[in-house]
């Protein structure tokens, strides 16, 4: 039995990153023999093991053949026959398709190391097509490594493509493609996840409501970038550079659907886009099984990210109401992540990255003041049921006013 580190780790050892956690392959090895040494199954007809103490993934080398369609449709083949180069062969990129023995001694038969000074994102071999899954990851790896440089390779871009107009994308779960979308979103460059996926037509089966943004323009008064796709990339590229959480990132990401909606005769206008974007950011939501924290924020985000903006100008009881649909009262985080994800939608727009943004002080101000409002007074009055409810509307209403008054 031979044992050796394979995939990420070695991949970031050789860039000099981190590396968290190990993958291992085991090569020459059966499943008693596994089982023998104390290492726990994974699954029950799945060649993957547990390693009893350290708890690292340890995987009989094997062969992979896709026998149908979809995730589900794979055979596996382990034995101990199955070389490290076949294992090796059936991976997705040149750049995880390494091994490395206890010694550091480099298993690298389709040039790993040469892509990785190259910068290169490179297929291993047709097998690629295999785990449709594999057109995200490439995005997302390329949104993770941009900063160093790396590009998807020409021909790995080609058979993306191909897998993207297969088909094949729309048979993944929700689970393993939600997994990639948060995984990318949360790199230093998710937008470069974004462009990688419309480069290769992947965006167009998995959020044509997002793709259907580029092309469509905006007002260059308020937008200097003028195209609603490049806007969007532009915010959410801000919410790296501000290390915002998923949720904002999500959010971002969604937020202007509705203008992908707009009659070209409206073109650069576009009304009520908040509102009309709300059914796509669901469907967008529902398709991936988003958690719930950052489903909701999309959604409202979505639908009031221009009273974000204008803020200062809106009327108490405007600025009432939005605080109302936040429930600011009992969830005063969403509220500040709304606040975020405007800022990143305000500063995403060309020239106006470092732009000073007043409305969130002046939101967080707003929010603070109708939360003063006591409720035991009112109680005391003799106020209850819908009857208090209106009360302390009325209240926090007034509170609203002397703030706008006084900010
Ligand atoms: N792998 C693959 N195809 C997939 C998933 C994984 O070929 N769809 C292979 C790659 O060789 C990969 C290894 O399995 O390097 C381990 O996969 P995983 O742990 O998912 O990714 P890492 O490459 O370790 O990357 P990350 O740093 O993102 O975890």
């Amino acid at each position: 039995m031979r044992i050796y580190k394979v995939g990420g780790a070695v991949r970031d050892r050789l860039l000099g990153k981190p590396v968290t956690d190990i993958d291992w392959v085991v090569v020459g090895a059966t499943t008693e023999e596994m089982l023998a040494k104390g290492f726990r199954p994974v699954g029950a007809d799945f060649p993957v093991f547990l390693h009893p103490n350290s708890g690292e993934e340890y995987a009989l080398a094997r062969t992979e053949r896709k026998s149908g369609r979809g995730y589900g449709g794979f055979t596996f083949h382990a034995s101990p026959e199955v070389t490290l180069e076949e294992d090796l062969i059936r991976r997705d990129l040149t750049i995880n398709a390494m091994a490395e023995d206890d010694q550091q001694n480099l298993t690298d038969p389709y040039h790993g190391q040469r892509d990785l000074e190259a910068r290169l994102l490179r297929h291993v071999s047709p097998a690629f097509a295999e785990d449709p899954l594999r057109v995200l990851r490439v995005a997302r790896f390329a949104a993770r490594y941009a900063a160093l440089g790396f590009t998807v390779a020409p021909e790995t871009l080609e058979l993306m493509r191909q897998l993207s107009e297969s088909g094949e994308l729309e048979a993944l779960t929700p689970e393993r493609s939600w997994k990639e979308i948060s995984r990318a979103l949360m790199e230093n460059q998710p937008q470069v996840f974004i462009e990688v996926l419309r480069a290769c037509g992947a965006l167009k089966v998995l959020m044509p409501e997002v793709d259907a943004l580029f092309g469509v323009p905006q007002p260059p008064a308020h937008h200097p970038e003028i195209d609603t796709g490049v806007h969007t990339l532009s915010v959410l590229q801000q919410a790296a550079l501000h290390k915002q959480p998923l949720t904002v990132r999500w959010a971002c990401l969604l937020h202007d659907l509705g203008k992908g909606l707009t009659p070209e005769q409206e073109w650069p206008q576009h009304i009520a886009h908040e509102f009309k974007g709300l059914k796509l950011i669901k469907a967008v939501n529902e398709r991936f099984k988003a958690p719930r924290d950052c489903q909701e924020l999309a959604m409202l985000v979505g639908e009031y990210h221009t009273h974000g903006h204008r803020a200062l100008e809106l009327k108490p009881s405007t600025l009432l109401e939005l605080l109302q649909s936040f429930d600011v009262y009992r969830r005063p985080q969403r509220f500040e992540e709304f606040i975020a994800a405007c800022e990143m939608d305000a500063r995403g727009r060309e020239g106006l990255e470092q732009r000073s943004y007043p409305q969130a002080d002046y939101l967080r101000g707003a929010a603070t003041a109708a939360r003063t409002i006591a409720v035991q007074p009112l109680l005391e009055k003799g106020f209850k049921g819908p009857e208090l409810g209106e009360a302390i509307k009325r209240e926090r209403l007034k509170a609203l006013k002397a703030y706008k008054e006084n900010a």
